[in-house]
């Protein structure tokens, strides 16, 4: 089980090294780890965010954990040597198509939420995010206009084979839940979301156990604010599922615990290759003090076991010791608590 460990900058390396704890605090057969620097630690040791030597780990690796890049020091370079370029050109490099981000309130943790604590207790879903096309990915440009006005421009677009696969996994997803999937789109207004919503249509008899909703996206970003309990898998395109797995994940509440997982097509001899992040930053504002809440990083890991390594034993075991950590109020500062970094990585352990 060779994992690539890219700690990055900021609390990236404080909440990566809890995650690696609880790892070999599992006894997985054959676990080896390697370190690769990202991010601002990688352009002060190598010149780039991304060196050559650390995309080579990740090829090399059946999975990625990293860490978060972000070192504000880097605010004045050049685009494409800021620190977040890491990420980005993993997540090209790798063909990593899917990003997973499950959103579950924790028992006790009700009240984090921006919404009412009744509707936040009934949030358990997953937002499967489409990432290698879409208007990130489309031609752009800026141009002037007959009238010499300036039009920016950006071009959506989906091949089926794009929608199909993303679809493929979302179904998959589904039937390992509560087999219910809400495919997001613009079809009354797209055509991009026409074609996707076509796609995804074909697709559904192979998958007779889920049931299968389309829902526009604007009622989407409302119904999940009104009652988000009805969700158990969405699937959309990249910028809807941009903006849509930002607002789930404030709906649970703290940004300390949201885990998540970026999916390709490149099979291991274990499962899926993939990377797996929090989905926090680098907090500079809190780096190197050991304040950080390493829960996000460490569910991420238990992601990391599930999707690229089929450890589902292992995973829950991860899950239910952070559950139980949380339940007995071990509370890190997100969440108004006292608990450091290390300490909450120590209260995970003692009750795996
Ligand atoms: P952020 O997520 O780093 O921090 C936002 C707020 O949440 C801060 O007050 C921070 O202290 C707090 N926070 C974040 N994670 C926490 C944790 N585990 N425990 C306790 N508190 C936590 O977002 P921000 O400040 O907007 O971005 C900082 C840098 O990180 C920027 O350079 C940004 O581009 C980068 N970034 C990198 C990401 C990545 O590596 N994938 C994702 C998001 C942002
Ligand atoms: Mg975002």
């Amino acid at each position: 089980m060779k994992i690539a460990v890219f700690p990055g900058d900021g609390i990236g390396p404080e909440v990566t090294h809890e995650a690696v704890r609880v790892l070999q605090a599992l006894d997985l057969p054959g676990l080896t780890l390697f370190e690769g620097d990202v991010g601002g630690i990688a352009y002060r040791r190598h010149g780039h965010p991304l060196p050559p030597e650390t995309l080579e780990m990740a090829r090399a690796a059946d999975a990625v954990l990293f860490g978060a890049v972000g070192d504000p020091s880097c605010d004045g370079l050049e685009r494409h040597l800021r620190p977040e370029q890491a990420i980005l050109g993993l997540r090209a490099e790798l063909g990593l198509f899917a990003n997973l981000r499950p959103a579950t309130t924790f028992p006790g943790l009700e009240g984090m939420s921006a919404l009412r604590p009744e509707i936040a207790a009934a949030i358990d879903l997953l937002i499967v995010r489409e990432l290698n096309g879409d208007v990130y990915f489309g031609d752009k440009g800026t141009r002037t206009l007959d009238d010499g006005q300036r039009q920016g421009w950006d071009m959506m677009a989906y091949a089926e084979g794009e929608v199909r696969r993303i679809a493929h996994l979302a179904f998959r997803a589904a039937q390992g839940r509560k087999r219910r999937l809400v495919s997001v789109d613009k079809a009354n207004v797209l055509e991009t979301s026409q074609l996707w919503r076509d796609v995804v249509n074909e697709l559904a008899p192979e998958y007779p156990g889920v049931t299968l909703e389309h829902m526009y996206v604007d009622n989407a970003a409302m119904q999940l604010v009104r009652e988000p309990g009805r969700f158990d898998v969405i699937v959309t395109g990249n910028l809807f599922g941009d903006i849509l797995s930002d607002q789930a994940s404030m709906c649970v509440g703290s940004i300390g615990l949201l885990a998540s997982a970026s999916l390709g097509e490149r099979e291991t001899a274990f499962g899926t290759f993939g990377l797996y992040e929090p989905i926090h930053g680098s907090a500079p504002d809190i780096a190197g003090q050991g304040r950080a809440n390493p829960m996000a990083t460490i569910l991420s890991a238990a992601m990391m076991l599930r999707h690229s390594f089929g450890r589902e034993a292992d995973a829950a075991r991860i899950e239910s010791a952070v559950a139980r950590a949380l339940a007995d109020g071990v509370r890190g500062g997100d969440l108004g608590g006292e608990a450091g970094t290390a300490a909450i990585g120590d209260a995970v352990l003692e009750r795996l």
